[in-house]
């Protein structure tokens, strides 16, 4: 069981409000403290649109690490001319490493639950998938006894609170790789195909599951969306930072402890660091911070000011991605970090566009000659070189954030970088003189 850490009182809990619960799965406390309520005013006083018009107003963006706005893949996939659509629930948790998504389906399966019938009503769909990690045995059993409870208390079923429309929800079980997470993947494996990310566009909103219009959602997302119908989307805007409102759940680690805490968007690092012990004034030091998993950015303990949300990440260097945050010890080797991180990143690529299957092995042979004290003259720029020609081909996000980690170092951690490289100046320099001595030019 991961923890969930105590956070302050004056930050407002839209996803784990209800996460103290004895039984998740008792369908009447849940309604009690305001579960559905949001479907209901949904379903009986709003058309598909003002619902879609709501989440607009709310600025609600998706919580699975890109931050892209809710409400035009639900206008999208609403106004695509099909048959049938579809809602997929991200819950899949690539980074296993942050449990943020399996706990919230363990604590609240029916915030999820509610929004994906939302998105359902929203969009025109009568059928949805919650997708999760086949090993999250605890969150599939929950969720799927509160399906039951669900389509048994009519919320949904075959004629969604006498609406007249069918949702059917399923909970499926999924295993794979790193890339499984990522949704055209996600989509083809649904489908029971092998996967490799897709060409887009078109995207999923408009071509998704079985080639029909499909919203795909991290569950986070969709059971925010279940509390801005509840709450109204001016209380959601007040939360967190203007830009991007509301909270989100992350997966913190420090020296001593580690939990899962519900933080506004814009809450400065350190607070969020402050909740496992570092980073404060009585804080354990540390020397930086990896964050959003292992395709992240490193920052140092410098930049602990910076605001964690989608934008002030991006500019810094990182991503919120998995949503983990890992301080380092004081004496961590970054670049060695960085190796690590970088080898795992090259060996999830899924090879299906060169640049990014190549250039992520040349990044870590690079990064590892470097750490074995082998550095070559032009390692450096040759790093700057690949990450530029990376981050410009790629087929999904994988390649540019493959990057993330080395260019942290080169970014934020040049004389420790500069350092390692000094051999190879040397052997440079130690070149230059011979070639003069023998009366050669020096290139
Ligand atoms: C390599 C990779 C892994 C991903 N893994 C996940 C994941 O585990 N869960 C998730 O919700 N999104 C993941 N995503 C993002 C999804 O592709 C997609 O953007 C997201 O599910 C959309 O939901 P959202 O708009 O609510 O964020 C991943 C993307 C990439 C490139
Ligand atoms: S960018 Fe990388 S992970 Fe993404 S499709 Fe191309 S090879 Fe695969």
């Amino acid at each position: 069981m991961t923890d969930l850490l105590k956070t302050p009182a004056s930050w407002p809990r839209p996803l784990l409000g209800r996460a103290s619960a004895d039984d998740p799965t008792d369908l009447d406390a849940a309604v009690k403290a305001g579960a559905f309520a949001g479907l209901k005013k949904a379903v009986r006083t709003l058309a598909p649109a003002a619902v879609v018009a709501e989440i607009r107003a709310a600025g609600l963006r998706g919580r699975g690490g890109a931050g892209f706005l809710t409400a035009d893949k639900w206008q999208a996939a609403a106004s695509t001319l099909a048959g049938r659509r579809y809602v997929v629930a991200n819950g899949y948790g690539a980074d296993p490493a942050a449990r943020t998504d399996p706990v919230l389906l363990e604590r609240d399966p029916y915030a999820v639950i509610e929004g994906v019938a939302i998105a359902a009503w929203a969009i025109g769909a009568d059928s949805a998938i919650i997708a999760v990690r086949a090993t999250e045995a605890g969150a599939i059993r929950r969720l799927e006894a509160a399906l039951g409870a669900a389509e048994e208390a009519g919320f949904i079923g075959a004629n969604m609170l006498d609406s007249g429309r069918e949702l059917t929800i399923d909970v499926r079980p999924v295993q794979g790789a790193y890339m499984l997470g990522e949704e055209t993947v996600l989509l083809k494996a649904l489908e029971g195909k092998r996967g490799q990310p897709e060409q887009r566009p078109p995207y999923p909103s408009e071509r998704g599951l079985f080639g029909r219009p499909t919203v795909v959602q991290n569950v986070q997302t969709l059971a925010l969306a279940a509390w801005i119908l509840r709450e109204g989307s001016a209380a959601f805007g007040a939360i967190g930072s203007p830009a991007a409102p509301g909270t989100i759940l992350v997966h913190v680690r420090g020296a001593r402890r580690a939990g899962i805490a519900e933080v506004p968007l814009g809450t400065p690092l350190r607070a969020i660091l402050e909740l496992v012990g570092a980073g404060g004034r009585s804080g354990l030091a540390f020397k930086a911070v990896l964050i959003g998993g292992p395709s992240g950015g490193i920052l140092p303990a410098a930049l602990l000011d910076t605001p964690y949300s989608f934008a002030d990440l991006r500019d810094a260097g990182a991503h919120i991605g998995s949503g983990s945050i890992v301080a380092t010890a004081a004496e961590a080797d970054v670049l060695e970090l960085a190796e690590l991180l970088t080898r795992f990143c090259a060996s999830e690529a899924c090879g299906k566009t060169i640049p990014c299957r190549i250039g992520t092995r040349r990044i870590e042979e690079i990064a590892s000659r470097i750490n074995a004290g082998t550095p070559r003259p032009t390692d450096a720029d040759l790093l700057t070189d690949l990450s530029a020609d990376i981050v410009a081909s790629g087929l999904c996000d994988h390649e540019r954030l493959a990057t993330l980690p080395m260019a942290s170092v080169m970014r934020y951690f040049r004389p420790e970088l500069d350092a390692k490289l000094q051999p190879a100046a040397e052997q440079a320099a130690g070149r230059q003189r011979v070639a003069v001595v023998d009366g050669e030019p020096a290139h």
